[in-house]
């Protein structure tokens, strides 16, 4: 009797758990992605640096080394921040992976559908499948390399990797899908928990939805700018240096 009183409750536990379970899991993909959408904003802003000059760039990496709180680098604090980053990706990532379609037939009904409705949202929602793909693939090989060599940037050892180490290719298509993917998860999530869209008023809403919209193909723009030039500046210093390749950058001022 009681054995059953038990199972019941149990029982109970479980089916209202997992009624929750998909709200709490898209409350999670949200979150998450939130957070990896605000770190890249900052990331290719503070890696811009280097267009300013190669001693501003020097500043941002001893900044996250600790230097100007420790009066010491220690390279470690960016292997947990990028460590930490990571699992945040993992988690999105697997969060994120329910939602796409898993056979060729729900992909092809998916296909005819939008094609069918020619609804933006649903195309916008394709493009982030596509380079949220990408990201599965070549997110993973940046992320092991600043955790496992966190005192290799700086200067000349991030512009050294990107140009004699190859690494230009697999940045170019990081950041292409990382800016609109991001780009299209802000968007979305603004859609999603309701930003600047709760009125009743279905005029105000669609101006609403238009401006979010706007603003979304701005950001893309700026921030593809941003990194390309960032890019092409790492690239011109790495062809500079080619035949010094390894060797460290040292200041003219007071940095060590
Ligand atoms: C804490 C984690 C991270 C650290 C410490 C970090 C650091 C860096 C550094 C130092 C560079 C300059 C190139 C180099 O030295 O190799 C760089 C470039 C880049 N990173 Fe990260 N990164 C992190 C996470 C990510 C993530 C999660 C993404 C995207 C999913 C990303 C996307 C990129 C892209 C696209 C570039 C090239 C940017 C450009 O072309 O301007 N990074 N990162």
């Amino acid at each position: 009797m009681k054995h059953d009183k038990i199972q019941k409750s149990i029982t109970a536990y479980l089916c209202r758990y997992m009624s929750h379970a998909p709200a709490r899991l898209d409350f999670m993909q949200s979150l998450t992605g939130f957070i990896l959408a605000l770190f890249i904003v900052a990331h290719l802003l503070f890696e811009a640096s280097i267009i300013i000059s190669k001693d501003a760039m020097l500043a941002v990496t001893k900044l996250f080394e600790g230097y100007y709180f420790f009066g010491e680098a220690y390279p470690s604090i960016i292997s947990f921040l990028a460590a930490f980053i990571f699992i945040i990706f993992i988690l999105h990532a697997l969060t994120a992976v329910r939602k796409l379609p898993s056979s060729y037939r729900q992909y092809h009904l998916f296909k005819k559908h939008s094609l069918q409705f020619q609804h933006n949202d649903t195309t916008l929602w394709f493009y982030q499948v596509i380079t949220g793909f990408m990201m599965f693939f070549l997110a993973p090989i940046h992320l092991y390399m600043m955790m496992t060599q966190p005192a290799n940037i700086g200067p000349y050892a991030s512009a050294d990797r990107i140009y004699s180490d190859w690494m230009w290719p697999l940045y170019l298509l990081l950041l292409i899908s990382v800016v609109i993917h991001a780009g299209i998860g802000l968007y979305r999530l603004a859609m999603k928990w309701g930003l600047l869209t709760r009125h009743h008023n279905h005029k105000q809403t669609k101006k609403n939805r238009y401006l979010i919209k706007k603003i979304m193909i701005i950001g893309i723009v700026v921030y593809l700018c941003i990194g390309l030039l960032s890019l092409a500046t790492y690239m011109m210093i790495g062809y500079d240096h080619q035949d010094k390749a390894g060797e460290r950058y040292h200041p003219v001022e007071t940095l060590k």
